[in-house]
């Protein structure tokens, strides 16, 4: 949470960082600022509210200068006002910060104990004080950051510039996301907690290392260890997202534009992932072989939120065609309940940003306890790619809305092509049965294309319900996750109470919410609940619920007891609840809209939970 940019180099500063801020706006929007060096003096600028606040604020300051730091927010400690905005400057010591620090009390105490004074209620100022002090104490700026952070418990990403030398930024690291970057010209360097933040201008980066700092000078950049000052030899990575890809691109939103992108984003995961032949799975890049596969005796995947979703289907796939015993956990609870875990135990961690917080610390417990470490991940380099010992990413390209879409079905589909090539190596599927899937997994797109076609259903039926308090959503088997990620869906950017339950469970509480008010969606694919899920749906109509249905094209049966029926072209029982997925999506993007909510930034919520 929160998005940290900076710049040094030639050009002005000020353009470079707004523009990367706007990028990263989804981890935090409650309040923004930048920093830099006028004519040698130090000009900051800060606003409560969305980065367009600061950008009016900015239009009368006429800010130009280099180096640059700026930083949007989202509160942890201290609410979203304008003193508590970044950067926080003392003494010439400018921070903008990621992270929390967790021992921020004793320090501040021990700082007011010494004579400071402090001018916010973040977390954050205590590093410029600290840092202050260390060259105030007669450190140079480097060796006093270095001081400073060894006295700071918890995390950070931080950008930190100094009146004194003002050609010189550093960027710190410890738990949260932090990339620097080269730009094009001779001196030029960028830092960011994301790369959308840095496309426009560098493909050459370097993800920092947890306890490593950058030096950038206009001669050159040293990344080095906190602790002991000692240089770190790093690897440039050229990144291949194309900087277009984390533009609108005509979309009214960001949510909308990756719905749509979903055909495109299913292929780009399947690209070489399929042997030439069509009918088999290859994973190589993973590094696990399937001697590997064959010695696994058990799953246990890890995950947050929309990923936790995906796990729930892959656990299904991962139990019926690997025939591997599968738990699913929420990373948060997972982390406290000293699970069991040995070596033959695969660790899944699925994470879009591959920087959330509790699902991290989960894959540093499994794999303390010995545990192999797969991720699932978007975001290349990310901390828990680099974590693990192999990554299956999802090449979803920038998810930007803060609401998880694209990242969602591309996970299904690495978790479908994991359980398939596992269960090659285990022998518990066929040639045949495998084939017959691949063939399902290259037609998907295709299907997926189909369903955005009934976009305008869906905006009628969310026009039509848009004012309801709460929802429900049934769903039984492989589309009782899917019913879940629909309710998640709604609530996050329409703000409508809504709850996702298996159908068959229904009875034994929800049903008491049922009346005339209560829209209900019913997941009825064509697989083996189908009567099962119709019993459900009768049982909602028969308390006057108001059914909107999704079922496949043609059913007829649905349609006679429902008061909205959406036909799919289905995918076959194991594919369907990628199908399903998209028309939840798109009530639910629809609904917002109709609401007038902020659909790509809802309120309270950020991308990526780098807290825990
Ligand atoms: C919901 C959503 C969140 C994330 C969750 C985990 O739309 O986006 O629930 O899925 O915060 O995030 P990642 O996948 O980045 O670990």
């Amino acid at each position: 949470m929160c998005g940290i940019v900076g710049y040094l180099g030639p050009r002005d500063g000020v353009p470079v960082v707004m523009d990367g801020l706007q990028k990263l706006e989804y981890r935090g929007y409650d309040s923004a600022g930048i920093a830099t060096f006028v004519d040698g003096e130090l000009a900051i600028c800060r606003s409560v509210g969305k980065l367009r606040e600061l950008q009016k604020k900015l239009l009368q300051a006429d800010l130009a200068g280099s180096p640059a730091i700026g930083h949007t927010r989202w509160a942890t400690h201290g609410r979203p006002t304008e003193p508590n905005a970044h950067p926080h400057v003392y003494h010439g010591v400018v921070v903008v910060h990621n992270g929390i620090v967790e021992n921020y009390i004793s320090l501040r105490g021990e700082l007011e104990a010494a004579g400071h004074h402090f001018s916010s209620e973040t977390d954050t100022e205590i590093i410029s004080h600290l840092i202050a002090r260390e060259i105030e104490g007669g450190r140079d700026f480097p060796a006093a950051v270095r001081a400073a952070l060894s006295r700071v418990r918890g995390a950070f990403a931080l950008g930190i510039l100094y009146e004194q030398e003002p050609q010189t930024m550093i960027a710190a690291r410890k738990g949260s996301p932090l990339v620097a970057a080269y730009g094009e010209q001779q001196g030029e360097y960028y830092l960011a907690s994301d790369i959308p933040a840095l496309l426009a201008y560098s493909r050459e980066v370097i993800f920092l290392d947890d306890d490593e700092m950058a030096v950038c000078r206009p001669d050159g950049m040293v990344v080095m260890n906190i602790a002991d000052g000692r240089e770190c030899r790093k690897e440039i990575h050229r990144v291949t997202w194309d900087p277009i890809m984390a533009e609108k691109g005509g979309y009214k939103h960001f949510m909308l534009k990756e719905i749509f992108e979903q055909p495109q984003a299913v292929s780009n995961t399947l690209l070489g992932r399929v042997a030439e032949n069509r009918r088999q799975v290859e994973l190589h890049e993973v590094g696990f072989s399937h001697d590997d596969w064959r010695r696994v005796n058990r799953v246990v995947i890890l995950a947050c939120g929309t990923s936790w979703h995906a796990g729930l289907v892959g656990k299904f796939w991962l139990e019926s065609l690997a025939r591997i015993p599968t738990e699913v956990d929420i990373a948060s609870e997972f982390r406290y309940r000293d699970p069991l875990i040995d070596e033959q135990t695969l660790l899944i961690a699925i994470s879009q940003s591959g920087e959330t917080a509790d699902t991290l610390a989960g894959l540093q417990e499994g794999k303390g306890k010995g545990a192999k470490i797969l991720s699932i991940c978007n975001v290349m380099g990310s901390s828990i790619a680099r974590q693990s010992d192999g990554v299956l990413y999802t090449h979803a390209g920038p998810e930007i809305g803060v609401a998880s879409t694209k990242a969602f079905t591309t996970q299904l589909v690495c978790l479908l092509l994991l359980a398939l090539d596992m269960a090659a190596a285990r022998q518990t599927m066929t040639e045949e049965e495998i084939a017959s899937q691949v063939a399902g997994l290259l037609h998907l797109p295709l299907l997926l294309e189909k369903v955005l076609e009934l976009a305008p259903r869906l905006e009628k039926i969310a026009r039509r319900y848009h004012r309801a308090s709460d929802y429900l959503y049934l769903a039984r088997g492989l589309n009782y996750p899917i019913a879940l990620e629909g309710a998640l869906k709604l609530k996050e950017i329409s703000y409508i109470h809504a709850e996702g339950y298996p159908a068959g469970e229904m009875k034994h509480g929800p049903i008491a919410l049922i009346d005339e008010h209560l829209p209900v969606v019913v997941l009825v694919p064509h697989d083996r609940h189908y009567e099962k899920v119709l019993n459900n749906l009768q049982e909602v109509v028969a308390r006057d619920g108001r059914v909107i249905a999704f079922t496949a094209a043609g059913d007829r049966k649905v349609a006679e007891f429902s008061a909205e029926v959406v036909g799919i072209e289905e995918a076959g029982e194991l594919l369907n609840p990628l199908v399903y997925t998209v028309p939840l999506q798109l009530l639910a993007y629809y609904t917002a809209v109709f609401k007038g909510t902020d659909v790509d930034q809802p309120r309270n919520l950020a991308k990526s939970v780098t807290v825990e």
